[in-house]
């Protein structure tokens, strides 16, 4: 009896243990044993940062692989979804990768990650793969042609990598929904095939190479509803079999190289379209569309006919009344634009740039709108500024013709307004202090007018959320309003060109994130502003011909300018040594040119339009204005150095700290009273190709490196005392004459010598001549670089007489232009030179100043 109960006992135990260990072993067999080492296999084998790792770190042998991050498993515990995608791992992945042998995958998702190299062609053993997910990675080379023999494949997205060459065939990918391929180097004939696919919603091809869209038949059923086939090479004309996809509802077919022309009737039966673009697309469209159409004719959302030959405002616009954003920049559309385009009651963005338009046609008054984004740019608008949208958020009205006052009330109209600019106009009178009650305002663009009166001083104060104030080419007068707050967002201040005088505001110093600051060609009055010194991110100080004097060494010069690429002091008085040890802290002009670009030397604003939400028109959302269309800054670039110290009374010798420049293109330290040798590490300065330190009393011999700056393409050393030969080497060769002239020890040393040598003779006064005319004339406008001038001249006067001696010999050129330019200078006191950049090449023209 009782070892009957013993043995039930032990028997009850046992099978209690076994069913414990049954249950336990049911527990932790969830995952398969042998898949499980599959993946510590990838995982091993895989280079990821564990420090930057969310997922694979965390895989542990002693935890059960269906609960492993980014890892799925179908109810008999096969792994069947892996995802690693954000995990920035590199290499370990090819064709003997463990993941081709886990059977039972299904998904496969490793977007964002740091793959590189060939798409390892087993995929194509993946039988039962459905989703397959490596954007964003950096696989470069063909498509594997594998990926044919997918045939559950649903899903495919390998958009934003460097594949190159044709696409394999998706025939047999009959359950495929959507084809991601967009951003790759792909090319060839898009396999008209894929419009086939009974299941297919969505193609996705643009930013590539495609060149050839062939006609598909057999596509009545296609369910296909977006169709992105933008930025890339298409030619021919436009495929007709697209108008009969009729579940289409987005198509982008814009900047491709189509020909001919295509008539918007043609569109009548697609009657869920709601996004077109052909922007760019190189067809000709014909927007006349017939009443008769107008019953089945799509409702846009999104319409964009940039650069499409329009010639007329399509008038069949009038009944979109659901059409959010449109743009008909850059056609010919000519007159008015009609007054029902404002009463669209869900137009939210219209871009009419670039176009022959006079007129917008009245009344503008009780306009209710929901327009937030008006581009008028660059057409032949006359009259008023017209301020009359409640909701406007960018308003481009530059390069037109409209003249008038700023009106007074335009403040009441700014309330959301975030952009403004009325840059090249010929708008006058005042800048009203209305336009302060504009709170959200980032840029203000009023450059190239015919402003007058002084600054505001609450603009000033504006900047507190203002980041471009460009006032370039006004009359503005007065001094600039020392009322900058503290704290404050301003990154550019452009006051170019106008007529303001006293001093350089002390509060400017406040402006922490300025990068661009351009007082130039204005009559201030003060010494070199040190105190700016604290603004770190400055990349452009340009305070060329004012009234600026004293040294320009700063005391203390601590983090000063680190940024800085673009320096201009030329005609101002400073004077006394170039203090070499400031600029070692110009770190941008020392750095290489590389780490330059990677500072991403980027200065100007422009405005884009986001937040369109092009693929996702199916769901119909029509959002509140200010979410939709968001606005972002973009920046231009500026990728060129230089340092202009000219036409200053600068002495001593030129600092060696400026040789450490490495990035600098363009130096021009003429018209000084610099002295000494022109440094032999000059040689340094590799990205040179303007060189400029004329009229100056350096002395010694030309460096024989100057001859190895591969870039220089300007070069004029006339006029100061230089001796010895010119080393016969590289560039230096190839200067004319005209660089070397008006040094009287300089010899015969190459080709050009003997006529150095002819000249010098030829005309003996050299110097001297030059000296008479400074003071017989003794102002700015009669000191000029004689060896830069540039045949613009005879044309801006249309003086025959002028300009012909110019074809003559170098020699008669300058000899000629010091006689009549003295001459002029004394007749004409308006007569100035000003230096011109351009792409590289510094020259001279002459100007009439008003
Ligand atoms: C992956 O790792 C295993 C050992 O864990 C090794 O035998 C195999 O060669 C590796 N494969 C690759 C492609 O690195
Ligand atoms: C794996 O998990 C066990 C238990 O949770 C833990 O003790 C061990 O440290 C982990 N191993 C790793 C490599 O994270
Ligand atoms: C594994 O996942 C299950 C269900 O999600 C959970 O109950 C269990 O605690 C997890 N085990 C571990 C070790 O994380
Ligand atoms: C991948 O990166 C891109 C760009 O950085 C981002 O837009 C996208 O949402 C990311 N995708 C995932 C799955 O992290
Ligand atoms: C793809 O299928 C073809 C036959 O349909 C076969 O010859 C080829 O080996 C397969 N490729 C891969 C990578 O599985
Ligand atoms: C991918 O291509 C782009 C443009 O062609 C190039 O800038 C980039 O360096 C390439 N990336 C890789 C990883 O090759
Ligand atoms: C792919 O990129 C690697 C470097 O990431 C490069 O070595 C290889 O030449 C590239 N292959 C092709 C076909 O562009
Ligand atoms: C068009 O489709 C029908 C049936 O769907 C098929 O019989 C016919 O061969 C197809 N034609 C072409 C040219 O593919
Ligand atoms: C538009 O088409 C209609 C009918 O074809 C024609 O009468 C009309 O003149 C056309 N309008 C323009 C501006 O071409
Ligand atoms: C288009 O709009 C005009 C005026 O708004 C209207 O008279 C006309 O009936 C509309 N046509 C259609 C087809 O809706
Ligand atoms: C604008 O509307 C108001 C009332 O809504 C009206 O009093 C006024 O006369 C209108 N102005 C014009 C110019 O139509
Ligand atoms: C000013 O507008 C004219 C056309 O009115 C245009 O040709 C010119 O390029 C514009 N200048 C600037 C600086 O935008």
């Amino acid at each position: 009896m009782r070892t009957t109960s013993v043995s039930l006992l032990s028997c009850f135990l046992c099978y209690y243990l076994i069913y414990l260990s049954i249950c336990f072993s049911v527990a932790s067999a969830k995952c398969f044993q042998d898949e499980q080492l599959l993946l510590l296999q990838l995982q091993n084998n895989l280079t990821f940062k564990l420090e930057h790792s969310t997922k694979l770190k965390l895989w542990n042998q002693s935890i059960d692989c269906c609960n492993w991050s980014g890892v799925t498993c179908d109810d008999e515990g096969h792994v069947i979804g892996l995802d690693l995608s954000g995990e920035l791992i590199t290499g370990g992945f090819d064709d003997s990768s463990a993941v081709f042998s886990l059977q039972h995958l299904q998904t496969l998702r490793a977007s964002n990650t740091s793959f590189f190299g060939q798409f390892p062609h087993s995929i194509g053993n993946m039988r039962h793969l459905s989703v397959l997910d490596f954007s964003y990675c950096q696989f470069n080379g063909t498509l594997p042609y594998s990926l044919s023999n997918l045939t559950e494949l649903s899903y495919l997205d390998l958009s934003f990598n460097n594949f190159t060459g044709q696409i394999p065939s998706f025939d047999m990918a009959k359950k495929l929904r959507r084809l991601d391929l967009s951003h790759n180097g792909l090319s060839g004939a898009i396999p008209s095939s894929l419009f086939t696919l009974p299941l297919l919603q969505r193609i996705q091809l643009s930013h590539n190479q495609f060149n050839q869209l062939d006609e598909f038949i057999n596509v009545s059923s296609s369910i296909l509803n977006t169709l992105d086939l933008s930025n890339n090479d298409l030619l021919g004309p436009f495929p007709t079999s697209i108008f009969l996809l009729s579940k289409l509802s987005v198509l982008l077919l814009s900047s491709n190289e189509f020909s001919g022309s295509i008539h918007l009737n043609k569109l009548f039966k697609l009657e869920h379209l709601t996004t077109l673009d052909l922007s760019y697309s190189k067809l000709s469209v014909n927007v006349n569309v017939t009443n008769v159409v107008l019953v089945s004719f799509p409702n846009f959302r999104i319409l964009r006919l940039a650069s499409c030959s329009l010639k007329t405002f399509p008038g069949f616009l009038r009944n979109q009344s659901k059409l959010a954003f449109l743009d008909l920049s850059d056609n010919q559309i000519q007159g008015i634009v009609p007054n029902w385009i404002w009463k669209l009651q869900n137009l939210q963005s219209l871009n009419i740039s670039h176009n022959l338009l006079t007129h917008l046609e009245g009344p503008l008054h009780n306009i209710t709108s929901k327009l937030s984004v008006l581009d008028l740019h660059l057409n032949k608008f006359q009259g008023p500024i017209p301020v009359f949208l409640e909701n406007a958020i960018y308003l481009d009205y530059s390069s037109n013709k409209f003249s008038s006052l700023i009106p007074r009330d335009i403040g009441n109209y700014l309330s959301f307004t975030v952009f403004l600019s009325l840059s090249n106009n010929t708008l006058h009178g005042n800048i009203p202090t209305f336009l302060c009650n504009a709170s959200y305002l980032e840029v203000l663009d009023l450059s190239i007018n015919n402003i007058s009166g002084t600054i505001p001083s609450c603009l000033m104060k504006m900047s507190k959320t203002l980041r471009v104030l460009n006032l370039r080419n006004n009359s503005i007068t007065g001094p600039i309003p020392d009322t900058f707050p503290a704290s404050n967002a301003l990154r550019t201040l452009d006051l170019h060109q106008n007529k303001l005088d006293g001093k350089i505001p002390k509060s400017l110093a406040n402006c922490i994130a300025l990068e661009v600051l351009d007082l130039g060609r204005n009559n201030i009055a003060d010494v070199f502003p040190c105190f700016l010194k604290n603004i770190s991110t400055l990349r452009v100080l340009v305070l060329q011909k004012n009234k600026l004097y004293g040294n320009i060494g700063c005391p203390n010069t601590n983090g000063i300018w680190q940024m800085l690429q673009v320096v201009d002091l030329s005609f101002n008085n400073f004077s006394g040594k170039i203090p070499g040890k400031s600029f070692t802290r110009w770190k941008a002009m020392i750095s290489d040119e590389n780490k330059v670009k990677s500072i991403s030397n980027q200065i100007w604003f422009q405005f884009q339009q986001l937040g369109e939400d092009i693929y996702y028109q199916d769901s119909v959302n029509v959002k509140v204005i200010n979410e939709d269309v968001q606005l972002e800054l973009v920046k231009f670039f500026i990728t060129s150095t230089s340092v202009d110290f000219s036409f200053n009374h600068f002495e001593g010798s030129i600092p060696e700290e400026l040789m450490n420049f490495k990035s600098l293109n363009a130096l021009n330290l003429s018209n000084n009273a610099l002295s000494g040798k022109i440094p032999s590490s000059i040689g340094k300065l590799r990205n040179l190709e303007s060189l400029d330190l004329s009229q100056n009393s350096l002395s010694g011999e030309i460096p024989m490196q100057l001859g190895s700056l591969s870039f220089l393409s300007s070069l004029n050393l006339s006029f100061n005392y230089l001796v010895g030969k010119i080393p016969p080497r590289g560039q230096l060769t190839t200067f004319p004459t005209s660089s070397f002239v008006g040094n009287v020890g300089l010899l015969n040393g190459n080709p050009n010598g003997k006529e150095v040598e002819d000249l010098l003779k030829g005309n003996p006064n050299g110097k001297e001549v030059e000296d008479q005319s400074q003071e017989e004339c003794n102002s700015f406008s009669c000191k000029i670089d004689w060896n830069f001038i540039s045949v613009e001249v005879g044309v801006f006067f249309g003086l025959g007489f002028v300009y012909a001696p110019l074809l003559l010999s170098e020699r008669w050129k300058i000899w000629y232009w010091k006689l009549t330019h003295k001459i002029l200078c004394c007749i004409f006191p308006q007569l100035q030179f000003e230096y011109v950049r351009n792409r590289g090449q510094t020259y001279t023209v002459l100007r009439w100043q008003h």
